[in-house]
């Protein structure tokens, strides 16, 4: 519905017939449309949306209007996170008193964690958590999560469902697209790219590996973006195709360095944002957000004025936003005053017309409170305790048996498939710690008791269990370890807490995170997130593992968007061949 009060009122501003809510007088005004600064402009609000810009018309500046005076500061529009994943281990409204210091006033999140584990309840939920929020938080909704749904497991999202989601306002589109399933084109992938056309939302898509031929598969089946090129060329291929590029620097990978060549390719920068694709709780208290990105792409060569088109209006035009991204009439009043035009870092924050943040300090701490989530998103793990027979490997052999084993790459996602040769003991396949080969199990959560028996090479881990519901991107309980009752402490203790991490040794806990809204998020603060991490790092330190980064790569064990060998609760699973393998070999 059209809010013509609004409207009115802006017009009313606009040709000085009734006096502003606000104004910011003495500013640099930075003109994203024109890559201009315009000194001595006034930007003046109502009703939280800006009415003018440049020269007030006289009587738009009234007694009753709040001047601010940006004292020849640059003002910019607020920053717009367009690739992230924000709804992981920590809760909104901690994020949102974290970015917004950093001039993040709108962050588009996929939704993928409490999708797959609680579907449609879980997202509605969590679109009543972002909607109590002072910022803009919008979701897209995930795309066919898990990547593999015949071999795994996750919260299905029916096509009724997704038709109700697109309706809504805080939905911006379809999450990342993984290019090998749209590519396949079936009835249900083609309804749903119909359903997000159909209501004008862009479908997001993950397209690495993808080029030429299946690249322009990818963009013909209605693909709007990409965020995993890793160089220029990457870069380049994708934005001729009419790809948003939104490069990513984050947590998970830092592309930028890599990627930002691709302006020296091409004069056309307005297809590219700057995204994080998720941050760790680390990175958020100690690395800032978009603000440290913009300063970073400058570093890298990128002009000032392009890197905040990049930040602002690119990132709104890349979900067809119009009401966001610039600061010219009509749009909302998201509005940052920067001493520095090159650090990025804002001194205020606007929101909607309102002060957000002044010289890093929230206005309204009371307003980030955390929403409360029903009973039902606490107990969303349908599974019983379990004894130590559940981690038997029983065989039918009788001495000794090869096995196909995961063996984690250092330093990136990937996993290769190793073969390995182990003992049978009273009927049952043992791992061997000597031969760095422990045991791997993915449970069902959604109540079918089936679990998926593996062996992971190569983590150096030789006692105790770690135990997580933390997994992409199914969140399937999934345990590790090298015995059966240590495995079995690590996952009863997982399920008592409701989800999370946990790594036990000799049946004590030697470090826990408890995460039991859906097994994703939990209750506590952004510091004490932080703490638990570092104590989880240190516990699995402590029985041997050598992952690097290893609070961030067990979590990716048994992701399946990624080469080679995997584990489901279905069981190992090829990703080249696109099945189910066996977990021994027959000679
Ligand atoms: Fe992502």
């Amino acid at each position: 519905m059209t809010d013509f009060k609004t409207t009115k009122k802006l017009i009313a501003t606009a040709l000085g017939q009734q006096a502003a809510d606000r104004a910011i007088i003495n500013a640099r005004l930075v003109n994203v449309f024109t890559s201009e600064i315009l000194p001595q402009s006034t930007i003046t609000i109502s009703d939280g949306k800006i009415a003018s810009i440049g020269k007030p018309a006289p009587g738009a500046l009234g007694p009753k209007t709040k001047i601010i005076d940006a004292g020849n500061d640059f003002v910019l529009p607020g920053y717009i996170e367009t690739h992230t994943h924000i709804a992981n281990v920590f809760r909104l409204h901690d994020f949102c008193a974290s970015v917004l210091p950093h001039g993040t006033t709108t962050v588009i999140s996929e939704a993928t964690e409490l999708g797959n584990s609680l579907g449609y309840k879980g997202l509605s939920w969590l679109l009543e958590e972002a909607a109590g929020l002072p910022m803009e938080i919008s979701f897209t909704a995930p795309c066919f999560s898990p990547p593999y749904p015949d071999f795994e497991s996750s919260y299905p999202i029916s096509l009724d469902e997704y038709e109700k989601l697109l309706q809504l306002e805080q939905i911006a589109g379809i999450g990342e697209a993984y290019w090998p399933d749209i590519l396949k084109a079936d009835d249900r992938t083609l309804e749903l790219l119909a359903l997000a056309k159909h209501f004008n939302k862009p479908v997001q898509g993950h397209s690495a590996g993808a080029k030429e031929a299946q690249l322009n598969a990818f963009v013909a089946a209605g693909i709007a973006s990409c965020h995993e090129p890793i160089n220029p060329e990457q870069a380049l291929e994708r934005l001729r195709l009419g790809l948003h590029l939104m490069i990513r620097e984050g947590s998970i990978r830092r592309d930028l360095a890599g990627v930002a060549p691709v302006k020296d390719l091409t004069r056309e920068n307005r297809r590219m944002t700057i995204s994080t694709d998720g941050v760790t709780p680390s990175w958020l208290l100690n690395q800032g957000h978009l603000d440290s990105l913009g300063e970073k792409a400058v570093k890298l060569g990128f002009d000032p004025l392009t890197v905040v088109q990049m930040l602002t209006l690119n990132a709104a035009e890349a979900f067809g936003r119009q009401d966001i991204g610039a600061l010219t009439p009509g749009r909302r009043a998201d509005i940052l005053i920067v001493p520095e035009l090159e650090k990025f870092t804002p001194r205020l924050v606007f929101c909607r017309g309102e002060i957000s943040v002044d010289n890093g300090r929230l206005s309204h701490a009371e307003s980030y409170v955390p929403y409360k989530y029903p009973p039902a998103a606490y107990n969303s793990l349908g599974l019983e305790p379990v004894s130590g027979k559940t981690f038997l490997y029983p065989t039918t052999k009788n001495d000794l048996v090869k096995v196909r084993a995961i063996k984690p790459e250092i330093g990136s996602m990937v996993t290769h498939a190793v073969t390995a040769t182990l003992k049978v003991e009273k009927g049952n396949i043992a791992a061997d710690s000597d031969q760095d080969i422990i045991k791997y199990v993915v449970f069902d959560r959604y109540g079918s008791k089936r679990c998926g028996h593996g062996f992971l090479a190569g983590t150096g881990i030789r006692e105790g269990a770690w135990a997580s519901t933390l997994n992409w991107e199914c969140y399937q309980p999934t345990v590790i370890g090298c015995n059966e009752v240590e495995m079995a402490a690590a996952f009863n203790h997982l399920l008592k807490m409701g989800g999370g991490i946990v790594v036990v040794n000799k049946g004590m806990v030697l470090a826990e995170l408890p995460l039991p809204i859906g097994g994703i998020m939990g209750d506590l603060n952004l510091q004490e997130i932080l703490k638990r991490e570092e104590e989880i790092v240190a516990a699995l330190t402590l029985i041997g593992s050598k992952l690097d980064n290893p609070f961030f790569h067990y979590q990716t064990l048994a992701f399946t968007g990624l080469p080679f060998l995997r584990l489901t609760d279905k069981g190992l699973f090829d990703i080249r061949k696109k099945s189910l393998v066996p977990l021994e070999i027959e000679d």
